[in-house]
């Protein structure tokens, strides 16, 4: 595959730092039995608090940093947030916007999400942008226009000059935390979907080489046949990446998929 596989840990509101600490440690001694190729790009998002743990033993594992969400102003009166500037001098590579916990239960806007995207750019990080329909939307035909309208509003602040400055995450509704992964075509029929919609937003050769993930009930068993999709470029992965043996198992998919 010419883009870099990307599989990507959210943790979401798990794992204490002790937990952090095991499972590095877990994920050292998985690497040191089965190294697989330098092409495959694997980054953690912890809670705010193990930010700072995964960072120290990050580095030797190379496993790259990724806020789970961020403010949008840059500093201020917020109690409770964290900025998207706070999060890169935490060693923050990349930040995870838009995800349906947030849009859901915490009632971000389309426009809340694209004022995130352009803090996450300006701090000097990636954004991964996620975007994904309903169960209802899905059974009513709407598929693409939701996740067009979503994609086209998350980067209507930004302007993408290279592939590498945007990760666009797949993770229909319907399938996350519900065992009910989507089939790899679909998955694949939606995520061309969205590169071309990422094309007309920028060009072909951004959309050429940026990442897509794909995420929802991603395990060990599904991995494979849906890494060999075209389009899906990585996973986000929640549930099984807490666990560092069963995330070993599902980064393994894509190592038949790329060069030494
Ligand atoms: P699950 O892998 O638990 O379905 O969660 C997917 C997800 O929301 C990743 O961001």
């Amino acid at each position: 595959m010419t883009r870099r596989p990307l599989i990507v840990a959210n943790w979401k509101m798990h794992h204490t730092r002790t937990a952090a600490e095991d499972w590095c440690s877990k994920w050292h001694e998985l690497r040191e039995d089965e190294p697989w190729p330098e092409r495959i790009e694997i980054g953690v998002a912890p809670a705010f608090t193990a930010l700072k743990t995964l960072r120290a033993r990050g580095r030797s594992l190379t496993l790259a940093l990724v806020g789970q969400n961020c403010h949008q102003e840059p500093f201020g009166p917020f109690t409770g947030e964290v900025s998207a500037g706070m999060l890169e001098d935490a060693g923050c590579a990349m930040v995870i916007v838009g995800h349906i916990e947030r849009r859901q239960h915490y009632g971000e806007t389309d426009r809340l999400i694209a004022q995130k995207v352009k803090a996450v750019r300006e701090a000097g990080m990636v954004p991964i942008v996620c975007v994904g329909e309903s169960e209802n939307q899905r059974e009513s035909g709407r598929t693409e226009p939701i996740i067009e309208s979503q994609l086209r509003h998350a980067l209507s602040l930004v302007s993408l000059a290279r592939g590498a400055e945007i990760v666009v995450a797949y993770e229909p509704v319907w399938a996350i935390g519900t065992g009910r992964v989507a089939q790899p075509e679909q998955a694949e029929a939606a995520q061309a979907f969205l590169r071309g919609i990422l094309a007309s937003i920028t060009n072909r050769d951004v959309a050429g080489d940026a990442r897509i993930l794909y995420g929802g009930s991603v395990n060990p068993d599904n991995a494979s046949v849906l890494a060999e999709q075209p389009h899906v470029d990585g996973f986000l992965v929640g549930g099984a990446s807490l666990d560092a043996g069963t995330f070993h198992r599902i980064v393994k998919a894509f190592a038949p998929l790329v060069g030494d």
